[in-house]
């Protein structure tokens, strides 16, 4: 894993922002993992931003998202599929005919899990998977003891997951329980991945990525296991590293290193 640890939530979304563009711009159809959740809504800002710049373009992009909630359908104020129209897709040029997320509202949720698995294959794969982390250290929806090998699929929802997404409906019993979600070898076999972390809430699942032992308690520590992930912590989010000195040895202030 590279650890760049930069000074401010700011620094580290430009840092993220950055990865994303030159991704993009050395192969403009590249097939992005979209990720959703509050750390990600600067970055899309950020992203927007440069669109209207004129310095970033999505129109060659596909993107697959990780997950969506079960039972709403795209124009549910509170779906995936609204987030990402309202935090990105109508501020950029991204087509919306490429442009997918899985469908929360089908007959058969299980099917459509299957299914979504196929059409990521069909594009030939993720080539850079944008990735937040939960308090609990799931990624997309892969709550703890998630298995390390697991495809996209079903999961229910933990307390803490209800919990942390209640501000987003109106009222307890509007927050969704069940997910489509990749599974956490779906995610791996993305050929880069970027994950973000931000605030002291995060420190705790930051520590447990990176440092823990490889655990589904810990679905994030699989990331352990893959060649490309890039990890960007604020400081408040790296606070309960143990090897922070080393980290901002080999990358100072989160930038490449030499060798990089
Ligand atoms: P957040 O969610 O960005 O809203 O903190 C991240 C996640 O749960 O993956």
């Amino acid at each position: 894993m590279k650890i760049l640890i930069v000074p401010t939530k700011e620094a580290a979304i430009v840092r993220a922002a950055d990865i994303v563009a030159a991704e993009v711009a050395a192969k403009p159809d590249a097939v992005l993992g979209l990720a959703t959740g509050g750390t990600m809504v600067p970055l899309y800002e950020e992203l927007a931003q440069r669109h209207r710049a004129g310095n970033f373009s999505m129109a060659g992009v596909t993107s697959f998202n990780l997950d969506e909630y079960v039972g709403l359908a795209p124009d549910h104020p509170g779906s995936y599929h609204h987030y990402m129209a309202e935090a990105l897709f109508d501020l950029t040029d991204m087509r919306k005919d490429h442009a997918h997320l899985p469908r929360g509202d089908v007959a058969d949720p299980k099917a459509e899990a299957l299914a979504y698995e196929a059409r990521i294959a069909k594009a030939g794969g993720v080539d850079l998977q944008l990735l937040g982390i939960g308090q609990n250290g799931h990624i997309g929806f892969n709550e703890p003891t998630s298995s390390l090998g697991s495809r996209t699929r079903i999961k229910t929802l933990t307390d803490s997951t209800l919990r942390a997404n209640r501000p987003y409906f109106d009222s307890d019993d509007a927050v969704p329980k069940y997910a489509i979600t990749m599974g956490i070898a779906s995610i791996l076999e993305a050929r880069t991945c970027l994950l973000l972390g931000l605030g002291e809430a995060k420190a705790d699942a930051a520590a447990a990525m990176i440092e823990g032992p490889m655990s589904a308690m810990c679905p994030a520590s699989a990331l352990q296991m893959h060649p490309q992930t890039t990890v960007i912590l604020d400081e408040a989010a790296a606070s309960k590293l143990q090897l922070t000195d080393y980290y901002h040895h080999v990358h100072p202030g989160g930038q490449e290193s030499e060798y990089s």
